[in-house]
């Protein structure tokens, strides 16, 4: 054995410690540095060598870990059923973010926005600008509600409107329509039926909110907040239609497929879990400020909104900081009734509709 040994030569491990040897005997002052370069020598081979006799293991470990960082990147709950975020966290990498920023937002006029880019002063112009409006899809086109409008508003006999001075904190029921909790893990229930209320000739509503919906908007013109609504109920139709109009828009910027869904599911809620399309979601809008963007929640407008709306049940859905729990960006513009109980509790304790239901229905 020894001899066989011999015949087959210096191992590594020998020739490093020769070299070590050598360097030593030649730069006395410097050993420390030969020894160093030997333990530094002898780990690493001792490394590759666990890894080349291993290599077949830890290929299949990778390839396992490779599929599932796959299959979280893109992911569509409502099919297959699971929480997955779908928050791109653009912050992280700002090239990414200027990149979506600069060239995206001009590139995408987004429907709701450019419904918004129209003065809610004068309803005249708006029609008239909706209408010369040279829009990607004519048929997103909507309505507007103004302030000035309101008398017009049908009260709903019954309306579950009450004013904020209705106890609190009573338990509350999973099975309330107010607080139906929609979002991409939570697509509206297949049997879900609400009544169809008409806000004006173009645009309807879940008929149990027109009545806050009313006392909103009187509070605000009595204010001096003079606020228009835009983009209330979506049928199914209009919703996919957003949605995959959204995709194209990014794919053509320049987007893969992955990142585009992702993009969109961000802004747009994905067809089948949009609470616009159960009546229980409004888009609102003023006149002095014309982008559906951060921005709105900077305006008087904005703010009124924000610091007021739960009085009548309504609540900002898309909360700034809480995008990580929602799935969709800061909307500030966007507004959810969800009942002056459950509003109040939202507002006062900064909660969006998901640590709601965390907090108060959840066991
Ligand atoms: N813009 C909101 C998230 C929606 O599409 O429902
Ligand atoms: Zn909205």
């Amino acid at each position: 054995m020894r001899a066989n040994h011999l015949q087959m030569g210096p191992t590594f491990k020998d020739k490093v410690m020769d070299n070590v040897r050598t360097f030593n005997r030649k730069h006395k002052y410097l050993r420390f540095l030969g020894t160093f370069y030997a333990i530094v020598a002898l780990i690493l081979y001792r490394i590759a060598l666990h890894f080349c006799s291993n290599a077949k293991r830890y290929t299949c470990l990778a390839s396992i870990l490779f599929f599932f960082i796959s299959i979280s990147s893109f992911t569509y709950p409502e099919a297959i059923g699971l929480n997955v975020s779908f928050v791109i966290d653009f912050t992280e990498d700002e090239d990414t973010e200027y990149f979506i920023a600069d060239s995206l937002e001009e590139v995408l006029p987004e429907s709701e926005a450019e419904l918004a880019q129209i003065s809610p002063v004068d309803k005249d112009k708006i029609l008239s600008e909706e209408d010369t409006n040279v829009s990607e899809d004519q048929e997103l086109k909507e309505g507007f509600l103004l302030a000035g409008d309101i008398e017009n508003l049908e009260d709903s006999s019954d309306s579950e409107y009450v004013d904020n001075e209705e106890k609190q904190n009573e338990k509350f029921d999973k099975d309330d329509w107010k607080i139906i909790l929609v979002n991409k893990q939570h697509p509206i229930p297949d049997n879900y039926e609400f009544p169809l209320g008409e806000i004006d000739d173009t645009m309807k509503c879940d008929e149990r909110v027109l009545s806050p919906l009313k006392a909103l908007l009187k509070a605000a013109a009595a204010d001096g907040i003079n606020l228009a609504i835009c983009s209330p109920y979506r049928d199914s139709a209009r919703q996919e239609n957003l949605f995959s109009r959204k995709i194209n828009n990014y794919l053509e910027a320049g987007l893969s497929y992955m990142e585009a869904y992702n993009a969109s599911s961000q802004a747009v809620t994905v067809p089948g879990a949009s609470e616009h399309q159960i009546g229980l979601a409004f888009d609102i809008v003023c006149g002095t400020y014309y982008n559906l963007d951060e921005g709105f929640g900077d305006t008087a407008e904005g703010k009124w909104l924000a610091d007021n709306s739960y009085k009548y049940g309504f609540v900002v859905r898309y909360l700034k900081g809480k995008e990580n729990i929602t799935g969709i960006e800061y909307e500030p513009w966007h507004f959810r009734y969800v009942g002056v109980d459950a509003a109040t509790i939202m507002y006062n304790e900064n909660l969006c509709l998901e640590e709601f239901w965390d907090n108060y229905l959840y066991d």
